[in-house]
């Protein structure tokens, strides 16, 4: 018997997707819309949401670690997180959104 290769196709995904205006001032009304979007099936993104993944944290706290900085943050969300989609999220939309969890400290 001749067992089949199995092919691992690992593609590199690029994520500098620089759109737009390069806006200094971070848009948090705009994070907001881009949470409830993109990141509500899975963590609790506002006060008024009352369900998401049970093991994923919610922005509120995430707000409230130790060493939380919203440039941090930004800069997370650029990159392909494990366990989490890979978002194509821009310069802006991702210091959009640190900006609206940077809201609930
Ligand atoms: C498919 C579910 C899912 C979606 C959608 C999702 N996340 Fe996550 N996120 C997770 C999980 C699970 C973790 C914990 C990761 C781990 O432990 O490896 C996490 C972790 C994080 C963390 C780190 C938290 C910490 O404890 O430091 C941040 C910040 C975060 N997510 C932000 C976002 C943002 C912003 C979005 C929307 C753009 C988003 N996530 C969308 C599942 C998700």
């Amino acid at each position: 018997m001749h067992a089949g290769l199995k092919h691992l196709g690992i593609s590199l995904v690029a994520i500098a997707v620089l759109c737009g205006s390069e806006a200094s001032a971070a848009d948090a009304n705009h994070g907001a819309d881009l949470a409830k979007r993109w990141c509500a099936s899975c963590h609790v993104v506002a006060a008024e949401q009352k369900q998401a993944s049970a093991d994923v944290a919610p922005f509120a706290e995430i707000a409230r670690k130790p060493g939380f900085s919203a440039d941090k943050l930004a800069f997370f969300l650029l990159e392909p997180h494990p366990k989490m989609p890979n978002f194509p999220l821009s310069r802006s939309e991702a210091t959009d959104i640190a900006a609206y969890i940077a809201s609930f400290r």
